[in-house]
C-alpha cells in the first residue's frame, strides 16, 4: 500500500529564540521527512511536514507586557525569527504556521464541543492563588515561597529546587507572587476539566499506549507507570482530570460557551498541528479529512522531546479519540541535548542560539551531520562534544566523503572532456545494494547506524582510490583507460554516498547534483549507474573543514551575547498530571556576573529609614535592623 504521511515537530514557544537544543528535534524530523520524500511515489505517495509557533499562555502575555507590545506583535516578530532560523538550518517545513489562527481556533472549539457532547467536560469550582495587585490568578510557576519540607526560600509553587520535594502552591510557606511580590489570596474560580478519570479514557489509554508502534518501549513503560500497571491493585483511576481552562486575563482562545474563561495553552497547542495542516490543505488543495478522520489509513507521527511525552501520549490521543478523530500512528520522543557533557549554560557560553551559530559563519550541515551521527531513535540524551564535533566532521565529511570527489573529478575534466567511462563495475554492487539497509535505518530513526554504514562505504571507496592511485596513472603513458575507469567509478561511488547522505546534507547534495549534471537524487537512483559518456561539470569545493578557532569564537560570542534573561525556560512537569505548565524567568546561574534589565525590573526596590541597628547576640556577623518603609510598624531585618 502506498503510504501517505503527516509529520510534526513540537511547536516552539513564541517567546524565546531557537537554540541548539531545539534543533535536535527539528533536524531529526527534517531528516526523516526528507528521507520519506526521496522514496518512490508508489511507496510513499506523499509526506507532509508541518509545525507552528505555540503562541498562547501566561508567559507570552507577560513577556509582551514587559516589552511594551501586544502579544500579537510579539508572536509576529518571533515567528519571523523562528522562520529565519529554521530556514538557516535547512529545516524544510511544508507549513510553519501559528496556533493563533482561525484554523486552530475552529478545531479547538470543535474538539471542545465534541468532548462536551461525549460527557467528558466537567465544570468545577477550584481554589487558586490570586495576585491582588496584578489582579490575576497565578500559575504554579508564578508563585514562590518557602519550601514546606526544607524551608528553602524563594522556591516555585510546584517543587523545591533545593530538596526536590514536590507539592502544590497551597503548601508553600509565606507565598508571594513572582510577578508583583504581593501576598497571594486564595480565591474560588470555575474551571473546566477534561475527564481523564472517566473509565472510557482510562480503558482507551491502557489499550492505546500498549499498541505496537505507538510509543517507544521506554515511553510505553513510563505510560504504564502513569496509568497504573493493571486494573487490579489500585491501578485503575490513576489518571486525574485535566484542568483545561484559565481565567482572564489570558492570551488564548476564549471558551465559546464560557465568557471570561480561556483554553489552557496545552489544550490548543497540539490542536495547532491540525490548524497548521488545515491551512496547508486549503493552500494546496489537500484533503484535511483524509488525514484526520477516525480510522484514516494515513499515518500521523509526532516528533517530540521526552519532556512533553505526557501531553502527547495521554492527553492528546484521549482528546482525539473521544472527539471522533484519528489518533497518532506513533509518537517519536528524543532525549535532551547536553553540550560538553553538561546542561547548556549561558555562563560557559554553551547556551548557543541558532542565530549565533549561523552568524559566526558555521556551516549548518556540520551540525546536521553531527546530530544525525548521534541520534539512534531512543529517548537517550545526546551530547554535543565540541572537540568531537570538530574531529568527526573533519574526518568523516572532509577526510572521507568529499575527498573522493576532490581527488578524482579533476582528471575527468582535464583528460576526458568531463565525460565518464562505464560505472557498473562489480565492486560498486554492494554500494548499491546497501540502499535497503540504510533506508531501514533512516526509517527507524537510527541515523547513527545509517551514517556508520555510509562511512564504511566511503572507507571502501577511499581504499579503491588509494589502491589505483589515479595521480600516478595520470603520469604514465598508455594507462588512460585505467585512469578513466578509476575516476569514473570513484565518481559513481561518490554519487551513491551523496544519495545516502542527502536527507542529512541537503545543500551539499544539491551542489553535487549540479556538479554531476543529474536530476535530484531519489532512493531508486541507487540501482541505476551513471551511463558511460555522461558529462559532469567542473568540480568546485563542496565543504570546508571546521577550524577549532571557529568553535572557540562561537562559545565566546555566546558568552557575550547573553540574550536578555527574559529568555524564558519553559517548565514542564510531565511527571504529574493536571498541572499548570508555565514558564519562569531563568534565574542567573551561579557565575553569571550580571542580571538582565528584565530581572532587575522585578526587584521591588524601596527606600527605608534605619530606625535602629543592633548587634545580634551570639552571632558573629549579624546585625538587626529596624527599617521604616512607611508602614504602621518598622520592619525587622
Ligand atoms: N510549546 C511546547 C510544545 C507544544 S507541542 C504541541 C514546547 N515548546 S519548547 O519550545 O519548549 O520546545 C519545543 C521542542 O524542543 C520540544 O519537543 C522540546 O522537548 C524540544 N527541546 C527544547 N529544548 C531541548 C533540548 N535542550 N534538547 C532537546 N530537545 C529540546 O515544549
Ligand atoms: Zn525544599
Amino acid at each position: 500500500m502506498t503510504r501517505r504521511i503527516l509529520v510534526t515537530s513540537a511547536l516552539p514557544y513564541a517567546n524565546g529564540a531557537i537554540h541548539l537544543g531545539h534543533l535536535v528535534e527539528y533536524i531529526q524530523t527534517d531528516i526523516w521527512v526528507r528521507f520519506q520524500k526521496m522514496q518512490p511515489k508508489d511507496k510513499v505517495k506523499e509526506c507532509w511536514y508541518v509545525c507552528a509557533d505555540d503562541t498562547h499562555g501566561t508567559p507570552i502575555m507577560l513577556r509582551a507586557e514587559q516589552d511594551g507590545i501586544t502579544p500579537e506583535a510579539l508572536i509576529e516578530r518571533v515567528h519571523g525569527e523562528h522562520s529565519r532560523d529554521f530556514a538557516g538550518f535547512h529545516v524544510a517545513f511544508d507549513n510553519f504556521y501559528t496556533t493563533h489562527s482561525e484554523e486552530t481556533h475552529d478545531c479547538a472549539n470543535e474538539i471542545y464541543f465534541r468532548l462536551k457532547t461525549a460527557g467528558l467536560i466537567e465544570k468545577r469550582t477550584i481554589e487558586q492563588y490570586y495576585d491582588p495587585v496584578k489582579q490575576m490568578f497565578l500559575p504554579d510557576r508564578f508563585i514562590k515561597g518557602e519550601c514546606p519540607k526544607c524551608g528553602a526560600k524563594d522556591q516555585y509553587g510546584d517543587n523545591c529546587e533545593s530538596c526536590g520535594a514536590a507539592y502544590t502552591p497551597n503548601d508553600l510557606i509565606n507565598p508571594y507572587s513572582a510577578i508583583s511580590g504581593a501576598k497571594p489570596e486564595l480565591r474560588n474560580s470555575d474551571h473546566y476539566f477534561f475527564k481523564l478519570s472517566d473509565p472510557r479514557c482510562q480503558g482507551f489509554l491502557r489499550r492505546w499506549t500498549r499498541e505496537a508502534g505507538r510509543l517507544q518501549p521506554e515511553a510505553a513503560n513510563k505510560m504504564q507507570e502513569w496509568l497504573g500497571f493493571d486494573e487490579g491493585e489500585g491501578g485503575a483511576n490513576k489518571l486525574t482530570d485535566w484542568d483545561i481552562s484559565r481565567d482572564a486575563p489570558y492570551f488564548g482562545f476564549e471558551i465559546p460557551d464560557a465568557p471570561g474563561k480561556y483554553f489552557y495553552v496545552w489544550l490548543d497547542a497540539p490542536i495547532g498541528y491540525m490548524g497548521s495542516f488545515k491551512n496547508l490543505c486549503s493552500r494546496l488543495g489537500v484533503s484535511f479529512d483524509d488525514y484526520w478522520k477516525a480510522g484514516s489509513p494515513t499515518e500521523l507521527y509526532h516528533f517530540i522531546g521526552k519532556d512533553i511525552l505526557y501531553f502527547h501520549a495521554l492527553f492528546w490521543p484521549a482528546e482525539l479519540e473521544h472527539a471522533g478523530y484519528r489518533t497518532p500512528t506513533g509518537i517519536f520522543a528524543h532525549g535532551f541535548l547536553t553540550v560538553d557533557g553538561a546542561k547548556m549554560s549561558k555562563s560557559r557560553g554553551t547556551f548557543i542560539t541558532a542565530e549565533s551559530y549561523l552568524q559566526q559563519g558555521l556551516n549548518p550541515e556540520w551540525l546536521r551531520y553531527y546530530y544525525a551521527a548521534k541520534l539512534n531513535g531512543t529517548m537517550e540524551d545526546i551530547d554535543l562534544n565540541l572537540e568531537d564535533f570538530t574531529a568527526r566532521v573533519n574526518s568523516d565529511l572532509i577526510g572521507k566523503y568529499v575527498n573522493i570527489a576532490s581527488r578524482c573529478a579533476g582528471f575527468i575534466g582535464k583528460k576526458f572532456d568531463g565525460m565518464l567511462a562505464a560505472t557498473d563495475a562489480p565492486w560498486l554492487k554492494p554500494l548499491r545494494e546497501v540502499a535497503t539497509s540504510i533506508a531501514d535505518a533512516y526509517e527507524a530513526r537510527d541515523y547513527g547506524r545509517a551514517l556508520r554504514e555510509i562511512m564504511a562505504l566511503a572507507d571502501a571507496a577511499n581504499v579503491f582510490v588509494n589502491d589505483r592511485k589515479p595521480w600516478e596513472l595520470a603520469k604514465q603513458d598508455g594507462r588512460e583507460a585505467e585512469l578513466h575507469a578509476t575516476c569514473s567509478e570513484a565518481i559513481e561511488a561518490f554519487r551513491l554516498l551523496t544519495l545516502y547522505l542527502k536527507p542529512v546534507l541537503p545543500k551539499v547534495a544539491e551542489a553535487v547534483e549540479i556538479f554531476l549534471g543529474i536530476d535530484p537524487l531519489t532512493w531508486s537512483a541507487a540501482a541505476v549507474p551513471l551511463p558511460a559518456g555522461h558529462a559532469i561539470n567542473a568540480y568546485s569545493h563542496l565543504m570546508t573543514r571546521i577550524d577549532p578557532k571557529q568553535i572557540a569564537a562561537l562559545v565566546e560570542a555566546s558568552k557575550e551575547s547573553l540574550p536578555s534573561a527574559t529568555d524564558v525556560t519553559p517548565q514542564k512537569t510531565p511527571a504529574k498530571p493536571a498541572k499548570e505548565v508555565a514558564v519562569s524567568t531563568t534565574a542567573g546561574e551561579p557565575g553569571d556576573a550580571c542580571i538582565s534589565i528584565d530581572d532587575f525590573m522585578k526587584v521591588d526596590l524601596r527606600i527605608a529609614r534605619v530606625v535602629d541597628a543592633g548587634h545580634v547576640e551570639g552571632a558573629e556577623k549579624l546585625i538587626r535592623l529596624s527599617l521604616d518603609i512607611g508602614e504602621d510598624k518598622p520592619r525587622q531585618v
